[in-house]
């Protein structure tokens, strides 16, 4: 992390608002294995919101909503749906880091402020990013509290599902400001831009999308931004910006190092998965050549594969988790390669085709 300007250690948490934080939070702890850390709300003398705090490995996911119906939080709820609102970032200095990226352009949100509890004090500050998603830029010095300042201890035990952490986020955003957005991590936040995508590498006739990744310097905070391309049908990209109205994050990769495992625990615990049909392993030892896992354990749970110059990759998606076809996870174990699997869109287009041709349908 030498070649770091903002010195960004970590994503320190990503809150998602919501109509209904604490049936949220039931269904990231039983779902996909969060154990509940940290929550406000009345009770704790919060007479505006409700706040559940979840944690697994190194991932805090907090989900907030809120009794004003006039609030930003409802307003937000109402016209997204269930959300991400905030992928905040654990600095050294906050006041710093706002200054440094409100200098190279980032839009405030909210000057650096102080959070304070009996706990100690933290430093807060907000800058916008695309659509109506904002990054915050936390420092928290010496502070003792569970979680943030405001919020009491509340720990529900969950058997965990074996993810570690935050791998990537991906934003939606609209066509023409893929670039945009992509100079804007460069630029506020001195992201390099590490791998492109065009619409000939990733282009399935019926979704077509383009894709630059952004990443920090040591690749443990990585953005990819999404811009809708041309096809045959309607883009995945562009059915998100009409649901979510407007960009937003599409999907939050988690890493495991047990994909199986993982995937087959989260699919006990009712997570539903994309439909994988059986054809898009006829080809894969061609594709992606020698793995440790066998296709007899990847192929019943649907798991993708791909490889790059630097090893290979695991990952499935889920279908989406909110009731419009907006956010979704991906699980992903990474075998040297810190690509995306980018590699998969055609192979499981062309999967899908398969199967269509065998219906004598294509
Ligand atoms: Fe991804």
């Amino acid at each position: 992390m030498t070649d770091n300007p903002l010195r960004l250690r970590k994503i320190h948490h990503v809150e998602m608002w919501v109509g209904n934080a604490k049936q949220a939070a039931y269904f990231y702890r039983k779902a996909f294995g969060f154990r509940q850390i940290a929550y406000a709300g009345l009770e704790t003398g919060r007479r505006d919101i409700c706040s559940f705090v979840l944690e697994q490995g190194q991932a805090k996911l907090v989900l907030t909503s809120s009794f004003d119906p006039e609030s930003e939080i409802s307003r937000h709820a109402s016209l997204h749906g269930d959300g991400v609102k905030d992928i905040c970032f654990h600095v050294d200095d906050a006041d710093l880091t706002f200054a440094k990226v409100v200098e190279c352009g980032a839009e405030p949100v909210a000057e650096p402020y102080d959070m304070q509890d009996e706990h100690g004090t933290v430093r807060r500050a907000t800058v916008a990013t695309y659509g109506d998603t904002v990054h915050s830029l936390v420092s928290d010095g010496k502070y003792k509290g569970p979680f943030l300042p405001g919020y009491v201890e509340d720990i529900v035990e969950t058997e965990d599902a074996g993810l570690l952490r935050f791998d990537h986020m991906v934003g939606n955003v609209e066509l023409g400001k893929m670039e945009h957005w992509a100079d804007w991590y460069s630029k506020v936040l001195g992201f390099k831009r590490y791998i492109q995508f065009d619409d000939s590498q990733i282009a399935t006739e019926y979704s077509a999308l383009m894709s630059i990744v952004m990443s920090d310097n040591s690749y443990s905070i990585k953005f990819p931004i999404n811009e809708p391309a041309q096809g045959r049908n309607k883009s995945q990209i562009e059915e998100y910006l009409d649901y979510y109205r407007g960009p937003g994050v599409q999907h939050i990769a988690m890493l495991t190092s047990d994909i199986v495992k993982t995937v087959t625990r989260l699919m006990d615990n009712g997570v539903k998965f994309i439909a994988v049909p059986d054809t898009y392993y006829e080809n894969l030892p061609e594709r992606v050549g020698e793995i440790d896992e066998s296709i007899r354990d990847l192929q019943p749970l649907g798991i993708l594969a791909d490889r790059d110059d630097e090893g290979y990759l695991l990952q499935l998606f889920t279908q989406p988790v909110v009731d419009r076809p907006t956010l979704f996870f991906e699980i992903i174990q990474r075998k040297g390669s810190r690509g995306f699997g980018e590699g998969n869109f055609k192979a499981l287009f062309e999967a899908i085709e398969r199967e269509q041709a065998r219906r004598g349908n294509l």
